[in-house]
């Protein structure tokens, strides 16, 4: 019975976010009218201003909302022409989208994979007409036509999550032998990302599985077995509502941990947890972004923690990346040095591997947020403001 609602409620619930994809389909070809608008508005249509391409992967993401938008408005301040294209989550369309702007005859292309094997081939053609790509967050694998790679300190992350939860039920000192519950909810394995996370996670939180102080009451550990595809709510709620059921119902035990790997898969486990989880105990929900519901749900007390990125600075330093690019010059570690950034970023040659050559990378640093520090973090520093009580970005 329980199985053929979840499937009713899988249906009802990939109808749902289909449905609001179609809602943000209308707001992609407004964004794109718009920005072509302002763009032609604001310069000249001339032959020598340089031309960029954005490929995102969806706008069902909170995230790759502000990527798009804060990459667009910095490169169009520095007098570029941009074309900003999102995918739906659909690699076909992403493969489209980057063959339609090659031919546009853009000079430069920023790319966030949705998948990241199966670029090869149009970057393959990128780089035939000589058009450098920025691989921008995750890592587009197999490719030697990457030429820079932009994000955050990826293993870090999963290591500050893992942290947070030896800190929080103080793991170290557990002169008690106390034992927890924990359930993994890993990214999809086709972003690059997802793995990095997870190693990251792992390197702090294996010794305690090994000695039996974390428990998987599931024995789901393998990041294949616990990835929530296409970093989908409903999707992660599911699965969620299926480990309770299985393992979690009439006291058979207490959950403790849901280490979820970034906010909107945390989304979906904290309400299957809500409608699901009897125990009544608390249980530390983990995440990443700082997305504006889960920051609501920290304050609520519905998410524990998020690791924060500071997206601006992400598009920042592409735009900067990017910029040096086309001006001829070969972006280093100077690029950093000269371009005077206030917050963290390392230059890295040979952490991102991404099976065909080292790409160089810059990666920026990222904060942890829980309760504790939200205010301070998010709001005084003008990051979000509050709006009915509730952070919202600025
Ligand atoms: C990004 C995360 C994001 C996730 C889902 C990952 O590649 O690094 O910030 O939450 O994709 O969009």
């Amino acid at each position: 019975m329980r199985k053929i609602l979840c499937f009713f409620s899988l249906f009802f619930l990939l109808a749902l976010s289909l449905a609001s994809c179609k809602i943000f389909d209308k707001n992609i070809e407004t964004s794109i009218e718009n920005n072509n608008l302002y763009d032609e508005e604001k310069i000249d249509i001339d032959e020598n201003v340089k031309k960029i391409g954005i490929v995102m992967p969806t706008q069902y993401l909170e995230r790759w909302n502000s990527d798009g938008d804060y990459l667009r408005r910095n490169l169009m301040s520095k007098g570029y022409k941009v074309f900003l294209e999102y995918s739906d989550n659909i690699i076909d369309k992403q493969v489209k989208n980057i063959i339609k702007l090659i031919e546009e005859g853009v000079d430069l292309l920023i790319i966030a994979p949705i998948d990241g094997d199966v670029l090869i081939g149009p970057l393959k053609m990128a780089q035939e007409k000589n058009i450098p790509v920025i691989s921008y967050d995750r890592l587009i694998r197999g490719s030697d036509a990457v030429s820079f790679y932009v994000s955050f300190d990826n293993y870090t992350i999963g290591q500050v999550q893992a942290e947070f939860i030896v800190d929080y039920l103080k793991l170290n000192e557990n002169t008690e032998n106390k034992k927890y519950n924990i359930e993994f909810f890993s990214g999809p394995v086709d972003d690059n990302n997802s793995e990095v996370f997870y190693d990251g996670a792992m390197s702090i939180l294996k010794t305690y599985i090994d000695r039996g102080v974390l428990n998987i009451p599931s024995g789901l550990i393998k990041i294949e077995d616990t990835e929530v595809s296409e970093w989908n709510t409903a999707i992660a709620m599911i699965k969620m509502q299926n480990i309770i059921d299985e393992f979690y119902k009439n006291g058979k035990n207490k959950l403790d941990i849901a280490f979820c790997a970034n906010d909107s898969i945390a989304l979906g486990v904290s309400k299957a947890i809500n409608t699901d989880y009897e125990g009544g105990n608390e249980i530390i929900i983990t995440g990443q972004d700082g997305d504006e519901e889960n920051l609501k749900n920290i304050i609520d007390g519905k998410q524990t923690m998020t690791v924060y990125k500071h997206l601006q600075n992400e598009a920042r330093v592409t735009v900067d990346l990017a910029d040096v690019i086309l001006k001829g010059d070969e972006p280093s570690f100077e690029t950093i040095v000269n371009a005077g950034w206030d917050f963290d970023c390392i230059y890295d040659k040979t952490e991102y591997n991404n099976g065909v050559k080292n790409v160089p990378s810059y990666l920026l640093g990222v904060t942890l947020i829980d309760k504790e520090n939200l205010k301070k973090e998010l709001i005084d520093t003008g990051y979000y403001k509050i709006i009915d009580n509730y952070p919202v970005l600025q």
